[in-house]
């Protein structure tokens, strides 16, 4: 095949650096971008001397494209993926793949079914540490899972989701989870595979002028039998962490953002096997200031699955099983959040 010819969906934040990513990309060319904003398409369209559209569906019929990459806000993701697949163009999706499940499922059952490639940006799925503690858990060299949890205590101020009408919408975004713990969720479900019960949940709107949540506490179980805590919050100021915790009955492990801190099992410390050079992927306090070394990393092997025929390192099944974690933990929390207050306790 000759260069995978791509078009962007979404000339925001993400999407432009998804298109300098594109620019460095062999084997892609940046064919089309697509924007609402008809003047924000245009403009990125003769920066990068491509197709401007403001209608995902015409961009799809363009025959113009080869593949979609998804960079909209976030219930808009599986809907436009759809339409793009419907065409047979390969789908990378910015994360998550969907606020809603049954749409994310839709689209993973649609791409399969054409033999699509469809693909999410989870990027800390691509750096090496990550995948070697992943897959030391996987293979029990950590004994039977018992826990694995995440915290991820961040700051956005009152600008960030005022910046954008879609920012912590229900239907668009979600809160906390769905968008800046969603790489933390991605990596414990990663970890420890799909959630299979929420023992506790509360999702409050504590700080914010917004009508999701910005802290977030649930106990869930895996279907590996390990339990979690997810402790979420873009109201800690300074921001401390992103932090992974995973031990077994034979070892453990920690990562700061995707970066392996602490890994050992049979008594043997193996942290510095599987130190990355930059595996921290930032945005604690300001939702740009990210490392693109995993954007890049996803981006050129959605190409290369393309031409290989192969599946991606981050597959559309994998992309759902957060996804679906994402929608039991909010169903848990929803009766005690709505309006963003606890019940009264019976007295
Ligand atoms: N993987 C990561 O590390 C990472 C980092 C930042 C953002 N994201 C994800 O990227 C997505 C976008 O975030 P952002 O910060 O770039 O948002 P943004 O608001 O800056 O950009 C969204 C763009 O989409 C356009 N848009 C809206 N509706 C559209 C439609 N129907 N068709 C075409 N264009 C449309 C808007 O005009 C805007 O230009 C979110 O899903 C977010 O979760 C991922």
């Amino acid at each position: 095949m000759e260069r995978v010819r791509i078009g962007v969906v979404g000339c925001g934040a993400i999407g432009q650096a998804h298109l300098s990513v594109w620019s460095q990309i062999e084997g892609a060319s940046i064919a089309a971008v697509c924007d609402t904003a008809r003047p924000r398409a245009e403009e990125t369209a003769s920066k990068y001397e491509c197709a401007a559209f403001a209608d995902v569906g015409e961009m799809a019929a363009s025959g113009q494209i080869d593949a979609v990459d998804i960079c909209t806000p976030s219930g808009l993701h599986a809907r436009q993926g759809l339409v793009a697949a419907e065409q047979g163009l390969h789908v990378l999706c910015e994360k998550p793949l969907d606020i809603d499940y049954g749409r994310a499922r839709e689209l993973v059952e649609l791409c399969d079914s054409r033999g699509l490639v469809l693909s999410c940006v989870l990027q800390r799925r691509t750096y090496a540490g990550a995948q070697a503690v992943t897959q030391a858990c996987h293979e029990g060299r950590l004994g039977r899972l018992i826990s694995c949890s995440a915290y991820v205590k961040w700051w956005r101020d009152q600008a960030y989701y005022d910046s954008s009408a879609w920012r912590g919408t229900r239907a668009l975004d979600g809160g906390v989870l769905a968008n800046q713990a969603l790489h933390a969720l991605d990596h414990m479900v990663w970890i420890a595979g799909p959630v299979s019960a929420v023992d506790y949940a509360v999702a409050e709107t504590r700080m914010h002028n917004m009508e999701a949540e910005d802290f977030l506490v649930a106990a869930v179980r895996f279907e590996s039998g390990a339990h979690g805590i997810i402790e979420a919050t873009t109201c800690c100021n300074p921001p401390l962490c992103s932090r992974i915790e995973v031990f077994g009955e034979r070892g453990a492990a920690a990562f700061d953002d995707a970066s392996v801190v602490q890994f050992g099992y049979g008594g043997v410390d193996y942290t510095d096997s599987v130190r990355d050079v930059d595996s921290r992927l930032g945005g604690r306090a300001e939702a740009m200031a990210i490392s693109l070394q995993g954007h890049a990393n996803i981006a050129a092997d959605f190409v290369e699955a393309i031409r290989q025929g192969r599946k991606p390192i981050v597959t559309g099944r994998d992309a759902l099983v957060s996804v679906a974690a994402l929608r039991d933990i909010y169903l848990a929390a929803t009766p005690t959040t709505r309006e963003g207050r606890r019940p009264r306790r019976p007295e």
